[in-house]
């Protein structure tokens, strides 16, 4: 499925963009082992979290949807997930099958989990070595590649482990496997990434201690229902963020966004380089700052992104290629060998499409030196990455003649009727004309 993008005039009104991708899936984790009937509101209907849904559902936990965005979860317990019929398919979803690895390796049942072809390339080392660590016994296909054959019945002990790459992935892994394992689990990490899974832990009863950079909890303990508010995804926010932003008279208000410290790099570095955007209202909601975020057009200009702000940012590189693309000046990124690791190699994908448009663009292994420029219209690949294809959506909006985008169909893993949205919003993003 290929867009095509048009330069569009100013972008205006209020905005709600869908729940964020990484609490959905955690709440519906959380509720699912949980003893009682939890509610989540604002729940990601993208292909990802429903995936995650589904494999409950195939574990014998009743999920209801009275209206969407909303789940009913009929918790079954720690112990009470059945045996599945088949391979558990996580689809596009890493943070699936990242999380479900160690929350599996926990189980008295055997299970196998698949992905798409994307996933099908993601390292899971970095999850099956901790895991193996504590006791589990899990097979990869060589290279520590998906899908996973994790034996259950195994005895879990807990490990202290310092994590080698900054991933929420691999340390909510290790703290799902944790649950269930015999003493005390601690995850250490140099670099603090999103804790949605110790908040949401405490949340749903269980005693775990953490703070920015490490986190530890015991296994033995019960999960009780709790409901679960999800806020506005700020990744999904980005993309508004950085199009207002670029855009001459560009005025929006995003509703609600999930603003956890550990999400809001791109907000810091888009500061850095000159933008203006207000938070109003902040308030707590299901113990997450959320705020609305106003955003005014604004002349950007590059800047070398602090290389702290790299796993605050992590998801926000692809939308950030883009802002730095058409600022003034040079932007350098450092330090975020992880891009080449998501659902595609990002800095690869950005550069070579942003190259087409006629920026120039030096990759490094862990980076790129952007060089601020006029964009031209053309034609890009996203290679199947549904941030690269709303990044590059919005390199539409701000190029001189319109851009056709490949391979989009995976926006719906994260952000159902973004096309809906962003034309709502005054962007020009349709379905490309067949060729
Ligand atoms: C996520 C963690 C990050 C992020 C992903 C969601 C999560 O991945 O890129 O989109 O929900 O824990 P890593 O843990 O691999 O950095």
């Amino acid at each position: 499925m290929d867009w095509t993008s048009s330069p569009a005039s100013a972008l205006h009104g209020e905005l709600a963009v869908p729940g964020d991708k990484s609490i959905s899936h955690r709440a519906i984790m959380f509720a699912a082992l949980a003893e009682g009937t939890s509610r989540v509101d604002g729940f990601l209907e993208g292909e990802d979290t429903r995936a995650t849904a589904a494999i409950f559902a195939r574990l014998g936990v009743r999920i209801e949807t009275p209206s969407a965005s909303r789940r009913v979860v009929h918790g079954v317990g720690l112990h009470g997930l059945a045996a599945p019929d088949g391979a558990l398919d996580c689809g596009n979803a890493g943070t699936g099958m990242r999380l479900l690895a160690g929350l599996l390796a926990g189980q008295r049942f055997d299970s196998v989990l698949s992905g798409d072809a994307s996933l099908s390339k993601r390292p899971m080392r970095r999850v099956i070595e901790p895991l193996a660590a504590m006791g589990a016994r899990i097979e990869s296909e060589p290279g520590g590649l998906p899908p996973l054959r994790i034996r259950g019945g195994s005895d879990l002990r807990g490990i202290d482990y310092e994590l080698p790459v900054a991933s929420a992935q691999v340390k909510s892994a290790v703290l799902l496997a944790g649950l269930y394992a015999h003493g005390e689990t601690a995850v250490r990490e140099a670099h603090p990434t999103r804790d949605y899974t110790e908040r949401m832990l405490a949340a749903f009863g269980w005693p775990i201690r953490f703070e920015p950079g490490r986190a530890q909890l015991s296994g033995g303990h019960r999960l009780r229902a709790t409901d679960v508010v999800v806020p506005a995804d700020f990744s999904s926010a980005a993309f508004f963020l950085v199009a207002a932003s670029l855009v001459p008279g560009s005025h929006v208000l995003l509703r609600a966004v999930g603003l956890n410290p550990r999400r809001t790099g791109l907000l810091d570095a888009l500061r850095l380089m000159g933008a203006d955007i207000r938070e109003l209202d902040a308030r707590e909601q299901g113990g997450e700052r959320v705020a609305d975020l106003e955003v005014r057009h604004a002349n950007l200009h590059g800047i070398e992104v602090p290389v702290a702000l790299v796993p605050d940012m992590i998801d926000e590189f692809p939308a950030l290629f883009v802002a730095a693309a058409a600022a003034k000046g040079t932007t350098t990124i450092r330090g975020a060998a992880e891009l080449r690791v998501k659902e595609s190699d990002r800095i690869a994908v950005m550069a070579r499409g942003l190259r087409e448009l006629g920026i120039a663009v030096d990759e490094a292994p862990d980076g790129a030196v952007i060089h601020g420029g006029r964009l031209r219209g053309g034609e890009v690949d996203s290679a199947g990455d549904h941030r690269c294809a709303m990044s590059f959506v919005v390199a539409g909006v701000i190029a001189a003649a319109p851009v056709r985008i490949l391979d989009c169909a995976n926006v719906a893993t994260s952000f159902p009727d973004f096309t809906g949205l962003a034309r709502g919003s005054g962007l020009d993003v349709a379905p490309a004309a067949p060729r």
